[in-house]
C-alpha cells in the first residue's frame, strides 16, 4: 500500500538527481495579514496534500500565482519563499499577475470558457478572444518563469489543470529535452461533441500534446480525449499503448483516480478536537435528536446544490411525518464571485432556502440551514461526524473529494453517502446509493432509503468503501504518476 513514507521513499531514491518542478494556479501556502501580523497558512486539498511531502523530500520548485494579501512582504525580487515556514525545504516561486491578467487568464478563460466547456451542466461557456489573449500571455509567463529557474540543468515538471493548456508547448519550446512534463487534468473531459464549440480547440490540444504524460481521473475522460484528438488533428492514436504521436512526439494517456489522505483523515477524525468541534457544531446549529443530512461544497452550479434543496422538499412532502425529525445543513465556500454565474447562484440558493423553510417550518424549526463559511481541518471532520447522511450530487464532477472525505473521517463505518453518478468517485464508490440528480424523484426516494438503511447494512457498505479508498490514497495517485514520469529518459 502507498503511504506519505514510501511515496518520499520514492523521491528519495528515483529523483534526487533532477529537479522536480510543480505547476499550479493555487498555491500550497499563502501569506495573510492577520491582526497586524503575517500569518502563512497551507492550502486545502489532495494536490497539496500529496505534493507537498514529496517537495519536502526532493527540495524541489513549486510554481504558482501569488494571490495572498500578504505574499509580497515575505518574498525576495524573483519572488520565492522558502516554505514550509516552520521547516523551510521547498521553493515556491510566486507568479505576480496584474488585475488585468487575473481576469482574463483566471476568471475569463479558465472559468468562464473551460469549466463550463468541460462540465456538461448546459451552462453555456464564454469564449472571449480578450481572455485567451491573456491566458496565452499567462501561461507564457508561467513558461519563462519555469526555464528561468530551471536553468541549464534537467528537470521533472508536473503539471495541474485547465489553466495551463498552453503551458507544454511554451516550455518544450524554451527548453526542448531538458524537460520531462507530466500534466494532470482534474476537471471531466468532455465528449468531443461538447469540446467541439470551442473556437480555440486544436490550439488546447496541441499545447497539452507536447506534454510526456497526461493523466485524467478516469478511464471515460481518457478516451474523450482521444476521441476528440482523433476528429479534430492529424495524429496518430495508438490504442494499444494508449497513447498520442503528433509530428513524432509521444504522449502517454492515464487515469490515476485522485484521493485523500486516508489515514491521516481516519486518525485525526479520532481526535477530542473532533469530539469538541462536533459538539459546537451540534449546539451552533440546535441539532439534538435530529437525524442530519449534509451538504459541502464550493458553491459551484456544477454541485447541483438547488437540486438537494429541491430533493429535499419533495422528501418532505411525501414523508411529511419526517417533519422536525430531519435536518439538513448545506455548507458552502463562497468561490469565484466575480463572475456573474456564481453570484446569481447565490441569490438563488437564499431564495430557495427561504422558500423551502417557509414552506416546511413548524414551530422552532426549519429543515434546512444554509451556512457559507470556511471551516478549519478539525470542523470539517466534526461536520462530518454530525452526518446520517451525506449528500454529493455533482451534476458533473472529474472525481469529487467530499464523498471520499466523508467516508475517511467515518471510523464509526456510520453515515450513509448519497452520491451522484456523475462524479469520477461512483466508479470506485459503488456501494454508494447512487443517483441521477437531475431526476427529482429518483433523488427523494434515495434520500428516503438512506434515511432507513438498516445499520448492518450501512457497515457493510462503509467498510467496504474506506478500505477501497484507505488502498487507493492520495499517495498511491502520486506514486503511480511520478513512477510512470521517471520511466521517460532525458534524450540529449
Ligand atoms: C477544481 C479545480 C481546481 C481548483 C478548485 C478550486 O477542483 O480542478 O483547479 O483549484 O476547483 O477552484 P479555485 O478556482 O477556487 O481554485
Amino acid at each position: 500500500m502507498w503511504t506519505r513514507k514510501s511515496l518520499q521513499q520514492l523521491i528519495k531514491e528515483k529523483l534526487s538527481d533532477y529537479l522536480f518542478i510543480v505547476v499550479s494556479n493555487r498555491q500550497p501556502y499563502v501569506h495573510i495579514f492577520k491582526k497586524g501580523n503575517i500569518e502563512c497558512q497551507r492550502g486545502a486539498g489532495g494536490v497539496i496534500t500529496a505534493l507537498d511531502p514529496v517537495m519536502q523530500v526532493c527540495d524541489g520548485i513549486w510554481v504558482a500565482y501569488g494571490n495572498g494579501e500578504a505574499d509580497r512582504k515575505v518574498t525576495d525580487a524573483q519572488g520565492k519563499v522558502r516554505v514550509p515556514p516552520q521547516n523551510p525545504a521547498y521553493t515556491l516561486k510566486r507568479i505576480w499577475l496584474t488585475r488585468a491578467e487575473e481576469e482574463g487568464y483566471y476568471y475569463g478563460y479558465s472559468n468562464e470558457a473551460l469549466w463550463p466547456l468541460c462540465h456538461t451542466v448546459f451552462q453555456r461557456p464564454i469564449f472571449n478572444d480578450e481572455d485567451w489573449q491573456y491566458y496565452i500571455k499567462v501561461n507564457q509567463k508561467f513558461a519563462e518563469a519555469v526555464a528561468q529557474e530551471i536553468g541549464g540543468k534537467k528537470a521533472f515538471v508536473f503539471i495541474q489543470d485547465y489553466h495551463f493548456t498552453l503551458l507544454p508547448k511554451f516550455l518544450k519550446e524554451l527548453l526542448g529535452n531538458q524537460v520531462i512534463l507530466a500534466h494532470f487534468w482534474h476537471i471531466p473531459w468532455p465528449s468531443y461533441e461538447a469540446f467541439r464549440i470551442c473556437p480555440q480547440r486544436k490550439e488546447i490540444l496541441e499545447g497539452l500534446l507536447f506534454n510526456d504524460l497526461l493523466g485524467f481521473h478516469i478511464r471515460y475522460h481518457c478516451d474523450n480525449f482521444l476521441e476528440t484528438v482523433d476528429r479534430e488533428l492529424e495524429a496518430k492514436i495508438d490504442r494499444e499503448r494508449f497513447s498520442v504521436i503528433k509530428q513524432g512526439h509521444e504522449t502517454i494517456i492515464r487515469p490515476y483516480p485522485i484521493s485523500v489522505d486516508f489515514e491521516g483523515i481516519n486518525d485525526i477524525a479520532q481526535s477530542n478536537k473532533v469530539k469538541e468541534a462536533e459538539i459546537n457544531l451540534r449546539q451552533e446549529f440546535g441539532l439534538t435528536n435530529h437525524k442530519v443530512l449534509l451538504g459541502l461544497d464550493r458553491i459551484d452550479y456544477t454541485k447541483g446544490i438547488p437540486e438537494r434543496i429541491s430533493a429535499i422538499d419533495l422528501l418532505l412532502k411525501v414523508h411529511p411525518e419526517l417533519k422536525q425529525k430531519i435536518v439538513f445543513v448545506q455548507m458552502g465556500e463562497l468561490s469565484r464571485l466575480h463572475i456573474s454565474k456564481y453570484k446569481a447562484l447565490n441569490d438563488e440558493l437564499n431564495a430557495l432556502v427561504e422558500e423551502i423553510n417557509w414552506k416546511h417550518q413548524e414551530q422552532d424549526w426549519k429543515p434546512i440551514i444554509l451556512v457559507r463559511r470556511h471551516l478549519s481541518f478539525y470542523e470539517l471532520l466534526g461536520f462530518y461526524k454530525m452526518g446520517d447522511v451525506c449528500i454529493v450530487s455533482s451534476l458533473h464532477d472529474g472525481m469529487n473529494l467530499v464523498a471520499k472525505e466523508f467516508l475517511s473521517s467515518r471510523f464509526d463505518e456510520k453515515g450513509v453517502l448519497v452520491l451522484s453518478q456523475f462524479t469520477g468517485a461512483s466508479r470506485e464508490l459503488t456501494d454508494a446509493i447512487l443517483i441521477n440528480p437531475y431526476d427529482l424523484q429518483q433523488f427523494a426516494e434515495a434520500l428516503w432509503q438512506a434515511l432507513i438503511l438498516p445499520e448492518d447494512e450501512v457497515k457493510r457498505r462503509n467498510s467496504k468503501m474506506r478500505s477501497i479508498i484507505q488502498q487507493n490514497n492520495i499517495y498511491r495517485w502520486a506514486g503511480k504518476i511520478i513512477s510512470e514520469l521517471l520511466k521517460f529518459e532525458f534524450k540529449e
